[in-house]
């Protein structure tokens, strides 16, 4: 029987690739580079399954081409890259990839918080200079983690994740969300208006998708409501911060600081954003370990699997 044929945006982790070299006839050899339209609508026009990757977008003038598509297994959790409507009104079915990368992305949350907090890459990166003139009782102050105020922007996976991670340092959670969420044994967290945890957090994590709603939760007045010693995390989507007041939030330090993963024109930086010390800057990495992209590559395959072989998707989200 003839193989599936499946387009993949990117290369994947190799464990990823030889599962799929022996089930599926693979269009393109994939590479690091991200595709152009073209070779996208090209991709959409001839394959029956595709993975692709958040920073593919994939709207109507790509699915119009896809006649022969039936399933897209996007290779994140987050799936604000692709037009859901334009892809049911076209009978494609859309997965996604969560829990697998749940814990990959809290403790990189961590990771940013910490980093932050005690000033770690700059700490770093004075020592590589060779200027460190050794140790005295005011250098390079940070700032306490355990005991403060954690809070918690979408108490979705990630965010009960992180917020789980808080009772290792006696912190307290509050959180803002659609509903309340109960805590498991042994850690609290407490509901609050989404105003209130902004204004009350030492530290405010975002963990929410990127829709229309949330596109700039974090303004320039939600900015100023923060408590001047307080810093901001995220790992979500950079389009949820309005970068632009971030920069000023943090240029006249009406925010203590912010860690971030994600940006609002990926893969454009702020040159303003790179000059400040208040910053911890990563390049996208919430799900990159090793074991979690093999993970994701696997979920999108049992996906593309359950498709095409006329069972339902296990991670359908349109
Ligand atoms: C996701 O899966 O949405 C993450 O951002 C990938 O790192």
């Amino acid at each position: 029987m003839e193989r599936p044929t499946l387009y993949i945006t990117r290369l994947l982790p190799q464990p990823v690739l030889d599962v799929i070299s022996g089930q599926y006839r693979v269009l393109a050899e994939p590479t690091d580079r991200p595709p152009t339209v073209e070779e996208l609508r090209h991709g959409f026009a001839e394959a029956q399954a595709v993975i692709c990757t958040l920073t593919d977008r994939i709207d109507v003038s790509v699915l119009s081409h896809a006649t022969k598509l039936r399933i897209i297994a996007n290779y994140a959790v987050g799936y604000n890259n692709i037009d859901l409507p334009a892809a049911a009104q076209r009978g494609i079915i859309v997965t996604n990839t969560p829990d697998v990368l749940t814990d990959a992305t809290a403790d990189l949350t961590w990771a940013l918080l910490l980093a932050l907090a005690r000033r770690v890459v700059e700490g770093d990166a004075w020592v590589r200079t060779g200027h460190w003139p050794g140790w005295t009782p005011t250098q390079m102050l940070g700032a306490d983690v355990s005991g403060k105020r954690l809070g918690i922007i979408g108490m979705g996976r990630i965010g009960q994740a992180v917020a789980q991670r808080a009772a290792g340092f006696r912190m307290s959670v509050i959180y803002a969300g659609r509903q309340s969420v109960s805590s498991p044994p042994g850690v609290s967290w407490v509901w609050r208006t989404l105003d209130e945890v902004v204004a009350e957090s030492d530290f405010l994590s975002l963990h929410v998708p990127l829709t229309e709603t949330t596109r700039h939760l974090i303004d320039r007045r939600r900015l100023a409501m923060m408590k001047p010693t307080a810093f901001l995390i995220n790992t979500s989507r950079g389009p949820v911060i309005d970068e632009a007041a971030l920069l000023s939030a943090l240029e006249t330090q009406t925010i203590a600081g912010a860690g971030l993963d994600v940006y609002e024109q990926e893969p454009v930086v702020p040159a303003r954003l790179t000059l400040l010390s208040n910053v911890v800057l990563l390049p996208h990495l919430g799900s990159a370990t090793r074991e979690t992209r093999v993970r994701m590559g696997l979920i999108c395959l049992d996906n593309i699997a359950a498709v095409l072989s006329g069972r339902p998707a296990p991670n359908r989200v349109a």
